[in-house]
């Protein structure tokens, strides 16, 4: 790791900084991130500004309120809701004695400790390096004692640049890694394209209950934990749904409100299962007093990666923990509990519906029936054809409600909703 992870149980001070005219991370969701660190928040300092201080991003009265904080807290890190330019950060910790921790390295040392796969652990290591060469000083400790020292002038400036050449280096090499994988997941999601196995991705607000559910309705093992971003790598999985036969599944990373830029970069990999997915389960905690903010903030990351177009079947979970005298509330939307197995049936019945429409079919032509081969080829539907000993064709179709009907008028058969 390139970063020197502060260890668990320090006691911290969080600055939540509200900047005016612009989203600012919210302040719950901070709290919670810095819990998911394993971090002892002792404090939580508050202040407005129309524009961060050049200096210190906060005034230098806050600067002096800290400084008595951190002493009678006895606290030694300090976390702030935003990002600082390398000077910001640098003079923030020597006004304070402490060590500055920005939202981004706090969401990268996240990140890195829950990675699993190889490619999450690329992806975070990719975000982390390009983080460094923003910031050469930071996380690279060595540098500190190359540099200064009457008569040593220069070294650390060479230090430096030997650094940025193999950050350099390192980013390329990981990029191409990262590549490589990448073209492998495009080959499999072709793969199932071309067998029409139908994807559905699960979505949502970090700490919603995808991994539980997705283990709920897979029976799978993934790693479950109420710690944010238990989830880095989306796993997939192979069920069989009512309507739909073979459906693969995907986990994926929970997303966060305001999720810095370059981590959204970092994750497009990950997120890309999400934008080709023929549905998305998008889940919710039913339970969490910000759910409506959250479903926002969920609709919006999946418009920045582009995946806004893809349909959404919206599950509420965590119905065990919901009065039942507020589930009229939640109307026509299917209400699941992942871990007592509640409304998981009516769920993927739902689901096999919704994907009905994209449900892969086998059609049976006779040997001489070309015309009816030629008119299914020019409606684009066709995904696989295999001729058969006595000359008759068996094609794979996807087709919707309206192509089905099309071909009952013209008397094509279709044996089967098939896989
Ligand atoms: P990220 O990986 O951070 O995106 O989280 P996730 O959405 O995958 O959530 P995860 O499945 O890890 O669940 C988060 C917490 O919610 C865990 O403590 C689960 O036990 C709990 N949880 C999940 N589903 C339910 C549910 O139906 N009812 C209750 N009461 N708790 C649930």
């Amino acid at each position: 790791m390139l970063f020197e992870r502060p260890e668990a149980g320090r006691k911290t001070v969080l600055l939540q900084i509200e900047l005016r005219r612009q989203t600012n991370p919210d302040e719950g969701e901070f709290v919670e991130l810095a819990r998911s660190a394993e971090l002892d928040v002792v404090q939580v300092e508050r202040a407005k500004r129309d524009t961060p201080h050049p200096r210190w991003f906060v005034g230098s009265g806050k600067v002096e309120e800290l400084k008595d904080v951190l002493r009678w807290a006895d606290a030694s890190l300090v976390l702030i809701n935003h990002d600082l330019s390398p000077g910001q950060q640098r003079n923030l910790e020597q006004a304070l004695d402490c060590r500055m921790i920005t939202r981004t390295e706090l969401i990268l040392t996240i990140f890195a400790e829950r990675a699993r796969s190889h490619e999450g652990q690329l992806q975070v290591e990719l975000a982390q390096l390009k983080h460094a060469q923003t910031r050469l000083v930071r996380g690279w400790t060595h540098l500190d004692r190359q540099k200064g020292g009457i008569g040593m002038r220069g070294a650390g400036e060479k230090q430096i640049e030997l650094d940025q050449r193999m950050l350099a280096e390192r980013v390329k090499a990981t990029e191409q890694k990262l590549q490589n994988v990448s073209r492998r997941r495009a080959q499999n999601r072709r793969g199932r394209h071309r067998t029409g196995t139908p994807t559905v991705s699960l979505v949502g607000y970090t700490n919603a209950g995808k991994s539980t559910l997705f283990n709920a309705i897979t029976q799978a093992e993934v790693y479950a934990e109420d710690l944010l971003f238990a989830t880095l790598d989306p796993t997939t999985r192979k069920i069989d749904v009512p309507g739909a036969g073979n459906v693969v599944m995907t986990d994926t990373v929970g997303f966060v409100s305001v999720l810095p830029h370059a981590l959204v970069e970092a994750f497009k990999a990950t997120l890309e299962e999400v934008v080709h997915a023929d549905l998305l389960l998008h889940v919710v905690d039913v339970a969490d007093p910000l759910r409506e903010e959250r479903i926002e903030q969920v609709q919006a990351v999946l418009a920045e990666i582009g995946a806004a177009e893809v349909p959404q079947l919206v599950a509420l979970n965590k119905a065990d923990l919901l009065d039942p005298r507020q589930a009229h509330e939640c109307g026509n939307a299917s209400l699941v509990s992942a871990l007592t197995g509640q409304g998981l049936g009516e769920l993927l019945d739902r689901i096999g519906a919704a994907l009905g429409v994209v449900a892969p079919h086998q059609v049976l032509l006779q040997p001489h029936d070309g015309k009816n081969r030629a008119w299914l080829y020019q409606s684009g539907a066709v995904l696989e054809e295999t001729m058969l000993t006595d000359g008759s064709v068996q094609l794979t179709v996807q087709a919707d409600e309206q192509l089905l009907g099309q071909m009952r008028q013209r008397r094509v058969h279709v044996a089967s909703a098939k896989i």
